[in-house]
């Protein structure tokens, strides 16, 4: 019965690894992976619910897929945080749709995909244990693969005000260290260079469950041969040791950058947020980083408008960037989500003024990016390459250390390779290279 099958992932990292895990099992059932919706059997829809414009998102690429179920009986599958966040209304609104399943069963998507189109009943499967999943069995990577994602720890039980994550994905839950190094040890034979360690929180990993510290594991996976590059996302400012920090400075392989979402620089709207640091200590944070490991880069999230947000904290947001100069800043929009504290809170922030202040913000990062990158230009790097280039055929696309994209021409096949390069030229989101 198998065919093909596509998946569609919307969100954060955490989604693309689940995805790939999804594609893995269904591989396992006999399933090739499509290239594209209309040549697919499944189709599999990996939600967000981060931002109401993630979850809309979500509906109108259901729209468009509706086709596919009358054209060749496809079956449709949504999984992910917004399938976890309504559940079976997802029916109502699409009635298309075969299955809907939740961020804690993706173990059972091959049992409920067979009875779906074995005998084409509705199926969901929605609810939440303390232990989301089994992680059996390996994650689907595209031939040549260089770079992979490794899920350490999945849920968050921080509840910012803001933030629907804890709710759609459950309570924190570390994966035990024995599973993880495993798999980072069976990604290395199958060719992977680099990884990143995933989690909403990697730095309370082992703190509730678990058999060690995030520094410790972080320091076997650095220690597997043919990992070349180690990264890890994300970093809560309230949880980074000491420990942590000394990471940086004995491991040429933990790369020199790090992604620490400070989400505002001013201390009232942090309270409010419930992030529970000040400016203050993010700052002391990066200094530290600095001192141990003074080519480090940072880059991080900021929420412009969160309820109660004056012209005076939004300045101390925009000051904290001028000050930590970071390589990229995702910011986005306050967005309320249903169930979270700070949908309720009165003095919420009129979307005009939201839609200034991210403006400004942006047009100032964008100012301080092209900065940083003009700064590179005339330097020697070591670029691990993904591959060809997306936009132009004759290039060849990689990162550096600090994770700037690098695009650069080679006359032989060097997808998978470090290649070192001279940067010749910044541009707004990557760097030109030319190897040496
Ligand atoms: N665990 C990570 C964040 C995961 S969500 C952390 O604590 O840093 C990714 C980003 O989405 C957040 O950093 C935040 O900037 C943004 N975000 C989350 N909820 C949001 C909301 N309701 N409105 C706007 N942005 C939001
Ligand atoms: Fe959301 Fe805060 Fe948890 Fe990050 S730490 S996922 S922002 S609740
Ligand atoms: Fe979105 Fe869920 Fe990730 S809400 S950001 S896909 S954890």
């Amino acid at each position: 019965m198998p065919g093909k099958a596509y998946i569609h992932t919307f969100g954060c990292q955490m989604n693309e690894y689940d995805s790939a895990r999804m594609m893995g099992l269904l591989q396992k059932m006999g399933f090739d992976p499509a290239g594209s919706p209309e040549e697919a059997d499944v189709i599999i829809v990996n939600t967000c619910s981060v931002r109401e414009k993630a979850e809309q998102k979500v509906y109108s690429l259901l729209g468009r897929l509706k086709v596919h179920k009358k054209r060749r009986g496809a079956t449709i599958a949504v999984g992910g945080c917004v399938a976890q966040q309504l559940g079976e209304k997802i029916f109502e609104k699409a009635p298309y749709v075969d299955v809907v399943f939740g961020t804690h069963n993706i173990d059972r998507l091959p049992e409920m995909i067979s009875r779906a189109r074995g005998e084409g009943e509705r199926v969901s499967g929605l609810e939440m244990w303390e232990r989301p999943s089994t992680f059996e069995g390996d994650q689907y990577l595209e031939e040549g693969t260089v770079k992979a994602y490794v899920t350490i720890m999945t849920g968050c039980d921080n509840f910012c005000a803001y933030c629907i994550v804890p709710l759609v994905r459950g309570r924190e839950y570390s994966r035990p260290s024995r599973e993880v190094l495993d798999e980072v040890r069976r990604l290395a034979e199958r060719g992977v260079k680099e990884v990143i360690l995933l989690g909403q929180n990697v730095n309370s990993y082992g703190k509730k469950n678990g058999d060690c510290s995030f520094p410790h594991l972080l320091r076997q996976v650095c220690r597997i041969d043919g990992i070349e590059r180690v990264r890890f996302v994300t970093s809560h400012p309230k949880d980074f040791s000491d420990d942590l920090v000394s990471c940086f400075g004995e491991f040429e392989k933990l790369c020199p950058h790090l992604h620490l979402p400070a989400q505002s620089g001013s201390d009232r709207i942090l309270e409010r947020m419930g992030r529970k640091y000040t400016r203050d200590h993010y700052l002391s944070i990066v200094e530290k980083l600095r001192k141990v490991r003074p080519d480090i880069t940072f880059s991080s999230d900021f929420i412009v408008g969160f309820p109660g947000e004056t012209d005076e904290d939004f300045r101390q947001t925009l000051s904290l960037i001028e000050e930590v100069r970071y390589d990229i800043s995702f910011s986005f929009r306050y967005s309320p989500r249903p169930g979270t504290r700070a949908a309720g809170f009165e003095d919420q922030v009129p979307e005009e003024v939201k839609r200034e202040r991210l403006i400004e913000l942006q047009s100032l990062q964008n100012r301080i990016t092209l900065e940083n990158y003009r700064s590179m230009v005339g330097k020697k790097v070591e670029v691990l390459v993904e591959g060809p280039s997306k936009r132009d055929d004759n290039k060849y696309t990689g990162r550096t250390p600090c994770n700037k994209v690098v695009n650069f021409e080679a006359r032989e096949d060097v997808k998978g390779q470090f290649i070192t390069v001279e940067i010749v030229d910044a541009f707004s989101h990557s760097l030109a290279g030319r190897p040496v």
